[in-house]
């Protein structure tokens, strides 16, 4: 939800900012922007992508040893040049790149307008660097003093960056809400709203923390609470290689991450199941385990994906640990006055760790006084520091808007920790806990074996490209996954797709389907395949066309469906982990088949830090 990024040091600015805006792009590409500083500010904004901005720049002054950057995701006034950033205040002493939503910006502007001011763009970001441009002139004060003061007086989220020409040696960035990482270079600085653009120039970061205020000069970084109160900054080594954060031969990120999945569901293992398959260690846990193994409910919240990877749990923990859960939408969860008790257990989900509505949802269950626990995979990110433990996914980053490791990721934690509590509680025994560990262990392997059938999926994703419906079933664990099937259809393809449980059909989506219909179902051997064979046979006798996930070799359900897409046998636990990856392999075709930009869908962001 927007990217920004900063420079200071005895480099050119402006290559540095561009390379880091492509990095940052999935979080938003309505627009982009770059302002270098010298003498004067060169300030340079376009509607569309960073490639965009690039071509409209090609002949332009862009020397600097300081500048900004900011790639948009659109949410106060539409996406168009003068919308974009950085914004100047109107007298153009101050310019700034903004990440977040002032949310009191209508009276400040009103304020403001009172005293003279006159606004270009519809943007909150605008009105800020009025307000502090007002605060500046009017207290004839330094810039820093300047921005803490006007920062004093705004409701909302930010990450900023912000240059004031009359100190145009110093760069301001402060944070609350959406996150800053700033990289040490040797003098220079890198300022981002991720390590992804930093990583290739340091590995030496300092995360910003709610109410930080650094003010950067090229040898020199001072970092002060908005108080005013100095801090000592937390210098942090980053664990992240280049190649991560590369494409790596493939067309697209998505494709990349599809393909990653058996390594980085190894990596989310790593260090937590023992050699020798005897245990699941979870580190981040230990210390609350007791009140975990206590806990009288679970509510899991998340949103998208990761709220999808919650309901996997919901089966996960009461299955095997018996413990009963609900899952919850961050959004619904933070408005509807929940009922929480302080013996529940919060588990937060999120590959980013920065979702607005999940941050909102933790403080509530903070409050509260339960244990809040999160699933993240950024590490360093906001939901890991606010919640009372955790475990990371390790699934690297992700960059492709679609999650798609992140969720098997979220998936194979949570499997672990239901396993891990079935154990502790006595609702499996130790013979079971074994054989759920080792049943665990062979899924990358036989992800490996899944991706080998890619060819075969491409051949399905080009008889069904052209469909403007789809409708995708399964039951039990397999729900979620039909969710999560339809999800990534709908969000990279933009084919309407609805995901139901096998059951429900016939309340409804059964009037949908006629020839047109392709019918993605999950009918891999489980209790409920004798149910979900039968409702094959209502889809077929409906003319409907079936494309099943089977388990290898079942040759009963090949007779009835149009296609059948085989995954390895596997203990129905662990299956949710087999059956997402067709999904998400012919949900890339028919995407790439259809022209769509598969990493960047419209109007999509990957990182949403706004409600
Ligand atoms: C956005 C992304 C999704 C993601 C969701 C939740 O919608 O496009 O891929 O599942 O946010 O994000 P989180 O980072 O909290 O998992």
């Amino acid at each position: 939800m927007c990217g920004i990024v900063g420079y200071i040091g005895k480099q050119q600015a402006f290559p540095i900012i561009i390379s880091g805006l492509k990095r940052l792009e999935y979080r938003g590409y309505d627009s982009s922007g770059v302002v270098t500083i010298d003498e004067n500010l060169k300030v340079y904004k376009k509607k569309g992508k960073v490639s965009d901005l690039l071509e409209f720049v090609k002949d332009k002054d862009t020397k600097g040893t300081i500048g900004m950057g900011h790639t948009r995701w659109a949410t106060h006034g539409e996406p168009n040049n003068v919308n974009a950033h950085p914004h100047t205040s109107q007298n153009g002493h101050f310019v700034i790149v903004h990440n977040g939503i002032i949310e009191n910006y209508a009276r400040l502007k009103k304020r403001l307008e009172a005293r003279g001011y006159s606004f270009k763009s519809e943007t909150d970001t605008e009105v800020l660097a009025n307000l502090i441009e007002y605060i500046y002139l009017k207290g004839k004060i330094s810039a820093e003093i300047a921005v803490r003061l006007a920062l004093t007086k705004v409701i909302g989220a930010y990450g900023l960056v912000i240059n004031c020409i009359n100190e145009p040696d110093q760069l301001i960035a402060a944070r609350k809400g959406s996150p800053l990482v700033i990289g040490i270079g040797e003098d220079e600085y890198f300022i981002a709203s991720d390590a992804t653009p930093i990583i290739e120039h340091t590995n030496s970061v300092i995360y910003l923390n709610n109410d930080n205020i650094a003010v950067i000069k090229r040898d020199q970084l001072t970092l002060k609470t908005i108080d005013d109160d100095k801090l000592i900054p937390k210098v942090q080594k980053l664990n992240l290689g280049i190649g991560e954060i590369e494409k790596n031969g493939y067309d697209h990120f998505m494709l990349k991450e599809i393909f990653e999945q058996p390594r980085s569901i190894m990596d989310t293992f790593r260090g937590r199941i023992a050699a020798d398959l005897s245990e699941i260690r979870l580190g981040g846990l230990l210390d609350i385990m007791p009140k975990l193994i206590k806990a009288k409910r679970i509510i899991i919240i998340g949103c998208g994906t990761s709220w999808h990877a919650g309901l996997v749990g919901e089966y996960l923990f009461e299955d095997i640990s018996r413990i009963p859960v609900e899952v919850e939408y961050a959004s619904e969860f933070r408005y509807r006055n929940p009922v929480i008790y302080e013996d529940d257990v919060v588990i937060a989900i999120s590959q980013s760790g920065e979702t607005a509505d999940t941050l909102a949802a933790i403080s509530l269950a903070k409050e509260a006084k339960a244990l809040v626990l999160g699933i993240c995979n950024v590490v360093g990110s906001s939901i890991p520091r606010e919640t009372d433990a955790g475990v990371y996914t390790h699934a690297g980053p992700e960059i492709g808007v679609a999650s798609t490791k992140a969720f098997t990721a979220q998936v194979t934690v949570l499997t672990m920790m239901a396993i891990l509590l079935g154990k502790e509680r006595g609702t499996i025994t130790n013979e079971e806990y074994l054989n759920l560990i080792k049943e665990l262990t062979y899924i990358p392997e036989k992800i490996k074996t899944t991706l080998k059938h890619d060819d075969y999926y491409k051949h399905i994703a080009s008889l069904y490209k052209n469909a403007t419906n789809a409708l995708y079933l399964g039951r039990g664990y397999f729900f979620p996954v039909a969710l999560e099937g339809a999800l990534k259809l709908k969000e990279i393809s933009y084919i309407h797709a609805e995901g139901y449980p096998a059951a429900e059909m016939k309340h409804g989506p059964i009037a949908l389907i006629d020839e047109n219909m392709p019918v993605f179902v999950i009918a891999t051997k489980d209790k409920s395949y004798d149910k979900i064979v039968s409702n094959i046979q209502e889809i077929k006798a409906r003319n409907g066309k079936v494309i099943a996930i089977v388990t290898e070799g079942d040759t009963n359900i090949k007779s009835m469906a149009n296609h059948v897409l085989e995954v390895p046998n596997a203990h129905p636990v662990v299956t949710a982990l087999l059956t997402v990856i067709p999904f998400q392999l012919l949900s890339y075709h028919i995407a790439v088949m259809r022209n769509c930009n598969v990493d960047q869908p419209r109007n999509l962001a990957k990182s949403v830090t706004v409600e």
